[in-house]
């Protein structure tokens, strides 16, 4: 639990670790913040911004997305705007939309919306951030921030990992209407997780407990003096910098538009013209390296590198040297097989 508080720099946000993968933050959020009818601000950088506004809808929540052009983020004075149209009983911010690659300013919009409309929560969804990317829970007034294993953290998937302020705490138990989930439900975890706090037992649903002790072993590594926080986040920018640097050379553009606005921990980068990602994706497996294709409407016309966590924090293991060569000579094999097929056909 003070790990966790650790990582994401709070001092009393209370931690939710939950057995599920990222998307049962959104659940938590839309069920025990959210109440039906009311509105939330849904900032949709990506694929994923989407379905935070969908999982609000299926609890009664309304769901008002503002929807970046494809690549961009959204612009602080568009976030001014909406505020001040209506009331908002949460913003949800996707730190990093895995989809794109792009990276939202979350230092900046939270203190927009503190200013603008301060009754607002906001809330993170840092499933691509969190480890990878600075985020400061307590120093940035945030009320949630939702996150999982899988990624910045390290840990195979399967856990859901939330933070939510004493704000966001009060407002869950103020709520004038019953939860509508019963796995999801704070009402449910809250005993369980201010149990442990105490370093007691309680229990509502069986834990994780082969993923809690990766995610102790993994949070241990992060949280330990070197490097720290601030030194892991300066390392994954100076590699996210050479990996999108690496693009350039090759002569690909990336999905984000603007590099300001692109993750440090993952790059989605266009493919040549001629060539899906089901060109690359296999022949950089064989290569012992995993990489994705895209997520969306674009899937296969780009390709998402994950640099994060270990890969780039432990130098030595020359991972991010792979990764440079192995996509080097994919994309030219592939160019090749293309060549070599219209080259046959009569
Ligand atoms: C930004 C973001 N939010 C939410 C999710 C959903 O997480 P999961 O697939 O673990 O349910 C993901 C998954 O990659 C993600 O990248």
């Amino acid at each position: 639990m003070q790990m966790t508080r650790k990582v994401v720099e709070t001092r009393d946000g209370l931690p939710f670790l939950i057995s599920g993968s990222g998307t049962l933050g959104w659940d938590q959020v839309a069920a025990n913040l959210v109440e039906p009818g009311e509105n939330v601000l849904v900032l949709q950088t990506g694929y994923f911004g989407a379905g935070f506004a969908d999982c609000i809808k299926v609890y009664g929540g309304k769901p008002k997305v503002l929807k970046a052009p494809y690549g961009s983020h959204i612009g602080l004075e568009e976030i001014e705007v909406a505020l001040r149209t209506k009331k908002y009983k949460a913003i949800t911010i996707t730190h990093v939309d895995t989809s794109t690659g792009v990276l939202s300013d979350v230092k900046a919009i939270a203190a927009t919306v503190r200013r603008t409309s301060p009754d607002t929560l906001v809330v993170v969804d840092g499933v691509c951030s969190v480890g990878s990317e600075e985020l400061k829970m307590d120093a940035w007034r945030l009320d949630v921030v939702t996150t999982a294993s899988q990624k910045g953290l390290g840990v195979p998937p399967g856990l859901c990992i939330l933070v939510a302020s004493p704000r966001a705490i009060e407002v869950f138990e103020a709520r004038k209407t019953p939860v509508t989930t019963y796995f999801a439900s704070w009402g449910k975890w809250m005993p369980v997780m201010r149990a442990y706090d105490n370093k007691t037992a309680a229990y509502f649903a069986t834990p994780p407990v082969n993923l809690i002790r990766a995610y102790h072993a993994s949070l241990s590594e992060i949280t330990k003096l070197s490097p720290s926080l601030d030194e892991r986040y300066r390392i994954h920018k100076q590699v996210s910098r050479r990996v999108k640097a690496l693009a350039d050379q090759l002569g690909l553009s990336l999905v984000p538009k603007d590099t300001a606005y692109a993750a440090n921990g993952m790059t989605a980068i266009y493919l040549p013209d001629g060539l899906v990602a089901s060109d690359v994706v296999p022949r950089m497996a064989s290569k012992g390296i995993t990489i994705a294709a895209g997520l969306g409407d674009a899937k296969d016309k780009y390709i998402r590198i994950g640099h994060m966590g270990t890969s780039v924090v432990d130098a030595e293991r020359g991972d991010i040297d792979r990764i440079a060569k192995s996509l080097q000579a994919s994309l030219n094999e592939a160019k090749n097989a293309k060549k070599a097929v219209v080259e046959e056909t009569p």
